[in-house]
């Protein structure tokens, strides 16, 4: 046993997101968002469920800030439901939508919590979706907006700011897939939404900074790594179309200033819809990259897929590892390939690991869940990112995903990632075992491993 011990300044939280724990879907004037459509229409949550609820913790966000505190939590990432500020999207903003953003970082920053805010986690007004989303240029000024009006109100307190939860994730399955909202699945429209998703990133950043100079700005990215299911030339090749079209087509941009060589090229006959003055936009110095980390990707060369030519392999199921209730690979090694590559191929930015968690639904018996395998995944993934900072990699802070059980996207309630488990009847909250780990971890700054 040898013990990892982190800095003394390291920011230790837990994060969440507006859709997936706030519920009161229509308290206070709040407008619907993608999410509320996507889930109201039947067949596309696995377990029939929705947002409409949750963790009511639109209503209970005193009692949460109290377990967090109990939890000796240094820091807490949470996102804004954009359209509980503007119900329309834009336009005029609304009061009760504002008023609770302001309490819930007061009552943070009460309880000795610094608030860390994403902007976006994917509840895009459904007005907004209306006039086509994130497929438009204009949604990136909306979304500059929008951002603009939450560094006005909050900026006086909050000093973390991050523009886009993953948008990767929400692009791709959003509209590529159709797996999440808005529901498509159109590749011409994706081409332009993921243009304008990296553009409303950059406005994003102007807008934030327009109105702070104090704050720390970035954006948050999953980035994991993607391997070969085999050994031939063909699946290597796949390997980096994948990693194209996940990870660099989002990182290059953001870190570099320009879209991959190989996938424009892979993409010349689709139409991009790239303007003079985008890319210097999107690419604007930040002071940190958040990354969120769960598992690796596997790819294979697939010749069904048109263009690609490949594909991931979500059921490889290798004999010896471990697989969260989700069927993620528990593969603690994704965190240092994605910290080192970081560093090397994008120039050392400062990261925070902002989720990181596991999908394990134990149950609760007398009082306690004995969540074992959480506090092993935690740890073993803890020591990976410790590993990376002894090669050099800055890493400042980690956030647990989750804080609370939550309504997670498209399987519903049936994926268990909190710290603190939720009972959906009563609403009940219960700290789990690795909720305690994770309070000592940070009292001692450390843990034997
Ligand atoms: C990430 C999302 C987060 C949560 C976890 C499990 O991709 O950012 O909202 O759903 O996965």
């Amino acid at each position: 046993m040898t013990r990892i011990a982190f800095p003394d300044d390291f920011l230790w939280g837990a994060a969440t997101s507006a859709y997936q724990i706030e519920g009161a879907c229509e308290a206070g004037g709040k407008g619907e968002s993608i999410w509320d459509r996507f889930c109201h229409t039947p067949g596309r949550i696995k377990d029939g469920s929705n947002g409409d609820i949750a963790c009511d913790h639109y209503h209970r966000f005193r009692e949460d800030i109290a377990l967090m505190k109990k939890l000796c939590l240094g820091a807490y990432r949470f996102s804004i439901s954009w359209p509980r500020i503007f119900p329309q999207g834009k336009g005029v903003s609304n009061q009760p939508g504002l008023d609770f953003y302001s309490n819930l970082v007061d009552e943070l920053l009460q309880a000795g919590i610094r608030p860390c805010v994403t902007l976006y986690h994917w509840d895009l007004p459904q007005a907004l979706q209306d006039r086509g989303g994130f497929s438009v240029r204009d949604c990136a000024g909306w979304f500059g907006d929008f951002a603009n009006t939450m560094v006005r109100l909050l900026g006086d307190r909050v000093t973390f700011w991050a523009t886009l939860n993953e948008p990767q994730i929400f692009g791709i399955l959003g509209y590529l897939i159709g797996k999440h909202a808005p529901g498509m699945s159109d590749p011409a429209r994706y081409f332009k939404a993921c243009h304008f998703i990296n553009l409303a990133h950059g406005v994003g950043v102007a807008a934030i900074r327009a109105e702070t100079s104090r704050a720390e700005v970035g954006t948050v990215l999953q980035f994991p790594p993607i391997h070969p299911v085999g050994g031939s030339q063909q699946d290597q090749r796949a390997v980096r179309v994948m990693d194209g079209l996940m990870n660099r087509w989002y990182a290059d941009p953001v870190l570099l200033g320009s879209y991959p060589e190989d996938m424009l090229e892979l993409f010349s006959g689709l139409e991009i819809p790239i303007e003079e003055g985008d890319l210097e936009l999107i690419h604007q110095p930040l002071d940190f990259i958040g990354l969120n980390v769960y598992s690796r990707f596997f790819a294979r060369h697939d010749p069904r897929v048109p263009l690609l030519n490949a594909m991931l392999d979500e059921r490889q199921r290798l004999p010896g590892s471990d697989y969260t209730d989700y069927g993620w690979e528990v593969y603690p090694e994704a965190i240092y390939e994605s910290l080192v590559r970081l560093k090397h191929e994008y120039g050392n930015p400062t990261v925070y690991i902002t989720e990181n968690g596991a999908a394990y639904d134990d149950p609760l018996v007398d009082g306690r869940i004995d969540d074992r395998r959480r506090i092993d995944y935690l740890q073993s993934y803890l020591a990976q990112a410790h590993r990376a900072m002894q090669q050099g990699v800055k890493v400042k802070g980690y956030f647990a995903w989750s804080l609370l059980d939550n309504f997670e996207w498209h399987e519903g309630y049936r994926m268990r990632f909190g710290l603190v488990h939720v009972d959906f009847e009563s609403l009940r909250r219960t700290v789990k075992e690795s909720g305690l780990f994770y309070k000592k971890l940070i009292e001692s700054g450390g843990f034997e491993f």
